[in-house]
């Protein structure tokens, strides 16, 4: 049967194989090519409709790959000691998990994402190799991050935006982190010492492995609390707490809480808005920035617009850097 090709010239070809890789959309197949052309065999159109206005398709009849190099085009994470596998219509689960167990010898564990679910933003996993067993340790940014990935959110495709708010955080400043997991960014941004973070989560489980975090980071400067970032940012700004930098990283509902975020502004400070943006979105966004803002008695000096990641077709995680003055 035929296999459906992206065709693309070959200078443009490994930024595009990786953007399928990212997409967990290239398929098992030779990648052939043809008087300065390449054929990326791709495993579902619509997967890869952000790429169809720059290439067209073509049907080919390129050879399978052998099964030792059939995985090497799967989109999997490594966390820990687990590989999370993004399924795909021709994946063969049995073999995918033994080509990564045997790539990667700290690998025990593989397990089939089936999406993040609920309030929680859990990830929904099936173990298909090692034991049933999703708690690790996962080293990012020089960080060691205990995680139950069946209890507790955590994305290591975020540790490069993480490097880069931590970044920005200069010393003596209160750091609000209203959706915080285990802690990735409040513990990055507590290893310096002269800052104090707060870091809010409504998942038990993440607040307690936030506190194991505290411990195998040796970081002080960190104040837990567990419950709805609501509540817990207005109880703090009633008691008098004035953010510099407040994080809102639950980008499918951050912006509901926007109002909360900037009773706890101070008069100069940033608000990292997390949000899954599609074509038509960005002025909307920053037209409920810009009255959230008002509403608060804050001027909106400048919001910066930063691609975290592709989301899905057409939709991007976009972090709006929000710079506000009073
Ligand atoms: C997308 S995750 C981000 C976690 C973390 N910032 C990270 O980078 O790993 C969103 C987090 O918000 C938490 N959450 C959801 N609703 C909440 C609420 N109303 N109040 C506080 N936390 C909430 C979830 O438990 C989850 O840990």
């Amino acid at each position: 049967m035929p296999v459906q090709c992206l065709e693309v010239p070959t200078e443009q070809g490994e930024e595009v194989r990786l953007k399928l890789l990212e997409l967990g959309a290239l398929a098992p197949y030779r990648i052939e090519s043809d008087r300065g052309l390449l054929f990326l065999p791709i495993s579902d159109v619509e997967q890869v409709s952000e790429l169809l206005d720059r290439y067209r398709t073509v049907p080919r009849d390129p050879d399978p790959l052998p099964v030792k190099e059939r995985y090497d085009h799967i989109s999997y994470d490594v966390i820990g000691e687990i590989a999370v596998v993004r399924p795909s219509e021709d994946l063969d689960a049995e073999e995918a998990a033994s080509s990564i167990l045997s790539r990667h010898g700290k690998v025990r564990t593989v397990a089939l994402d089936h999406g993040v679910k609920g309030e929680h933003r859990i990830r929904d996993l099936e173990v298909i190799a090692g034991p049933d067993d999703l708690t690790t340790v996962h080293r990012e940014n020089g960080l060691r991050l205990s995680i139950d990935l069946g209890r507790c959110f955590y994305s290591p495709r975020l540790a490069t935006e993480r490097e880069r708010i931590a970044g920005l955080v200069q010393d003596e400043e209160t750091v609000v982190d209203m959706f915080c997991g285990v802690g990735p960014f409040a513990l990055l941004i507590a290893r310096r010492p002269a800052v104090s973070v707060t870091a809010i989560d409504s998942n038990l489980s993440c607040i307690e492995h936030l506190q194991r975090n505290i411990s195998l980071n040796k970081v002080e400067n960190i104040d837990l609390a567990e419950g709805d970032a609501r509540q817990i940012g207005e109880a703090l700004a009633g008691n008098g707490v004035v953010a510099d930098r407040i994080l809102m990283n639950h980008p499918h509902h951050a912006h509901e809480f926007l109002d909360v975020a900037m009773r706890l502004a101070g008069d100069e400070a940033v608000i990292h808005l997390y949000s899954m943006v599609g074509p038509e979105d960005g002025p909307h966004i920053i037209d409920m920035i810009e009255r959230t803002a008002r509403d608060s008695s804050h001027k909106v000096s400048e919001i910066g617009e930063h691609v975290v990641r592709s989301y899905s077709p057409g939709i991007d995680n976009i972090c709006f850097d929000v710079i506000l003055k009073r």
